[in-house]
């Protein structure tokens, strides 16, 4: 047991009320599994509490006010539940779904074998960490990451490994994944687009990952629920379409960013028919399948690939838009590659941080953004940087532009113009 952690297990004749547990030990329910106790606690609830009291812009949260959900979808969904669609779905997913996702991915898996519907992209990330990782394992995480990353790696018992990616672009050092990589090595977590930096992985990463986790042994659990988000003519490469990773890779993708339905919770793993197999099977005794009605009204709305539904070239102006009020307004951002969000450097606009300095934007300008400190696994590492997402609509964008010029204008001004001493 990690030392610092509640003991699961007390000895008996502590009071209490709990029954005799296993071995004679009095179980105290209070005290919660140790794998509670390692899940990361999110930081911004009481910042988005302050921010909501002030009427603050939230570009907080990656939840998405722009695209706003296809009216497709929210047709098909009523017309699902009205025709009976109510009752368990095959677990696996929806056959027609699945074959609509398949045929709008690189490669074209085989959707009875290959692709998996989840409750989410967060139930693919949990369950792609307890088929791959036994409690002990190590797991690369790419730093700074999506924080549930941690979570699902808590849940599994595996032990974070982190590589940080190096400013000004989070780029990846070769020599830093080299180094990470030990026969303790049981899974690697890759992110691309990134939460929250917007970069992307590129063919020579993805070869040099496939070399070193064919050495070592090492599954790929790959984050792709951005892929949709991709500018600048670039293009998104799966880990799927390098031939080394196919066999050795999960991809986790998800619907909620995609097609502004986060709150349907869809989303699927990819994976090869073996790893499949074993997704499925700790799927079944997780959440045994996403919500049927919803998994039909995706599949009859068929809005997959880019020639049925592509917001991509619309955020990449919001993106333009994010970046530039930004700078205008002293932060120092990374143009992002993709995804729906800028790790802007705060350093160039004020000596506190990243947490005061949210708390102060959100009161002083009623614009809330999330300090970086949760992205990184010492909050050190976050304290010069905020995320901003920018999936919203234009008013929004609109607003928080205006809200950040008079900000940065007021923040320039010399604060008096009277010294002290001329007051008396
Ligand atoms: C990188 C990344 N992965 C996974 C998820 C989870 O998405 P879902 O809503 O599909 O559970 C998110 C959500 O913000 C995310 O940013």
């Amino acid at each position: 047991m990690a030392a610092g952690h509640t003991p699961r297990l007390r000895d008996s004749g502590s009071g209490g009320g709990s029954g005799p547990g296993p071995g004679g030990h009095q179980v105290t329910p209070q005290a919660g599994a140790d794998r509670v106790h390692r899940l990361p606690v999110g930081g911004l609830a009481g910042l988005l509490r302050q921010g909501a009291a002030a009427g603050a812009v939230n570009l907080a949260v990656g939840t998405p006010s722009w695209p706003r959900t296809p009216p497709e979808l929210v047709e098909q969904a009523c017309r699902s539940l009205r025709e009976g669609t109510n009752q368990y779905e095959t677990p696996e997913g929806s056959p027609v779904l699945r074959e609509r996702i398949a045929a709008a991915l690189p490669g074209r898996p085989d959707p009875a074998t290959e692709l998996t519907v989840t409750a989410g992209g967060s139930e693919g990330l949990c369950v792609a960490l307890l088929a791959s990782v036994d409690p002990g394992d190590e797991v690369i995480v790419l730093e700074p990451f999506y924080e549930n990353f941690l979570s699902a790696i808590a849940m599994a018992g595996g032990v974070p490994r982190f590589v940080p990616l190096r400013g000004p672009g989070w780029s990846l050092e070769p020599q830093d994944l080299i180094d990470a990589f030990s026969v303790r090595t049981r899974a690697l977590v890759l992110n691309s687009p990134s939460n929250p930096t917007g970069s992307l992985l590129g063919r020579a990463e993805l070869e040099l990952v496939a070399t070193l986790c064919q050495k070592w042994n090492t599954t790929v659990v790959s984050d792709e629920v951005y892929a949709g988000y991709v500018y600048d003519g670039a293009r998104h490469l799966s880990v799927a379409e390098v031939p080394a990773l196919a066999d050795r890779s999960v991809v986790v993708g998800s619907l909620s960013k995609s097609h502004a339905v986060s709150g349907w919770r869809l989303g699927f793993l990819r994976a090869a028919p073996a790893w499949t197999d074993m997704l499925r099977r700790v799927h079944v005794a997780t959440t045994g399948g996403a919500a049927a009605p919803l998994q039909h009204a995706a599949a009859a709305a068929d809005l997959f690939g880019p020639a049925r539904w592509d917001p991509a070239p619309e955020m990449q102006q919001r993106r333009d838009r994010a970046v530039s009020m930004l700078e205008r307004a002293g932060f120092d951002c990374t143009v992002p590659q993709g995804g729906c969000y800028v790790m802007a450097g705060i350093s160039g606009l004020t000596d506190e941080d990243s947490p005061d300095f949210a708390r102060r934007l959100a009161a002083e300008a009623g614009v809330l953004v999330a300090p970086a400190t949760s992205f990184f696994a010492r909050a050190a590492g976050g304290l010069r940087h905020v995320r901003v997402a920018f999936n919203r609509e234009s008013a929004e964008l609109d607003a928080a532009q205006q809200r950040l010029e008079t900000f940065a204008r007021a923040d320039r001004a010399p604060k008096s113009s009277v010294q002290p001493s001329e007051r008396a």
